[in-house]
């Protein structure tokens, strides 16, 4: 049920630079810089694209968002800040601008919390981008869902002709899982996270329901739109191996996974962040 890789050549040779950037940055002054700034909640990823090649990618828990919503507004501004600074520093140059992303469905004044966090740490001008859209910046998808399963949530968005006719969110991601794993461990949430990336074949069978529940969300999300469009998988959450296979085989639909999935949001939202000398 899994789709073969076939026809995201480009797509995946973007993600794998972005993840190499993170470990390899490229230091020489970028001229055309477009930052990206993911607020999540189980990290703050900061992006930064020379015209469309990234150059320097950098994450830092910030413990500042649940759920994709701001609850320290200051530990929020000063984790971005510092990621500004330091990408500043290591670049040579001013970052002004910058793109980032709220996830679906949350209330508007909620969203604008994010523009406010990076207008805070120092950007002056912010675009600002739901997440799902943002992703789909990255892979470009014509028709298909994209689903971002991140730390907290999991938002869907439902793409025909490359336009966005639906969009949802609900509670439920990899900390849930972690959840799921301790309690079947008997093991701190902590110990689960760091089983669940150690040792995945052996967290998986036990996930299995969490998964299921994963499932069930996007199901509901995307009730009622074409059974055949295949689900893209986004964020950090389904990136145990053979998870995209039990979401196949659950809801009998084709399911593409995508390397570098923690990478496909932030990466779009930098991709949705104008170009300096242009106006917004
Ligand atoms: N290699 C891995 N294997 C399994 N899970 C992983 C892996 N890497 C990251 N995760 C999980 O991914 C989640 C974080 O994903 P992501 O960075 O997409 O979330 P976020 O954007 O911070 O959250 P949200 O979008 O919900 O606000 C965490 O719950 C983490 O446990
Ligand atoms: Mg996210």
């Amino acid at each position: 049920m899994a789709a073969p890789d076939d026809g995201w050549a480009a797509a995946h040779a973007l993600l794998a630079e972005a993840a190499s950037r993170r470990d390899d940055p490229i230091l020489t002054p970028p001229s055309r810089p477009r930052v990206g700034v993911d607020l999540g909640t189980a990290s703050c990823v900061l992006v930064v694209l020379d015209d469309d090649r990234p150059v320097w990618v950098e994450s830092a828990g910030s413990g500042a968002l649940h759920d994709g919503v701001v609850v320290d507004f200051a530990r929020a501004v000063a984790t971005v800040r510092s990621l500004r600074s330091r990408a500043e520093d290591a670049l040579g140059v001013p970052l002004t601008r910058a793109a980032t992303a709220y996830p679906p469905c949350i209330p508007v004044a909620d969203a604008r919390a994010c523009t406010y966090v990076c207008e805070a740490a120092g950007f002056d001008e912010v675009a600002l981008v739901d997440e799902v859209s943002a992703a789909q910046r990255t892979l470009e998808i014509s028709d298909g869902v994209v689903v971002d399963v991140g730390g907290g949530s999991t938002g869907i968005g439902v793409f025909r002709g490359g336009e966005l006719v639906r969009l949802d969110d609900r509670p439920g991601g990899g900390h849930h899982l972690d959840l799921v794993l301790a309690g079947a461990l008997g093991i701190t949430v902590e110990e689960a996270e760091r089983t669940k990336r150690e040792r995945p074949a052996d967290a998986l069978p036990i996930l299995v329901p969490g998964l299921h529940r994963i499932a069930e969300s996007v199901r509901a999300m995307t009730a009622g739109t074409d059974d055949e469009l295949p689900l893209h998988l986004a964020g950090g959450a389904l990136m145990i191996p053979r998870a995209g296979d039990v979401l196949a085989s659950y809801l009998q639909r084709t399911v593409v996974t995508h390397p570098h999935a923690l990478l496909v949001t932030p990466v779009g939202i930098a991709r949705s962040c104008p170009e300096e000398g242009t106006t917004q």
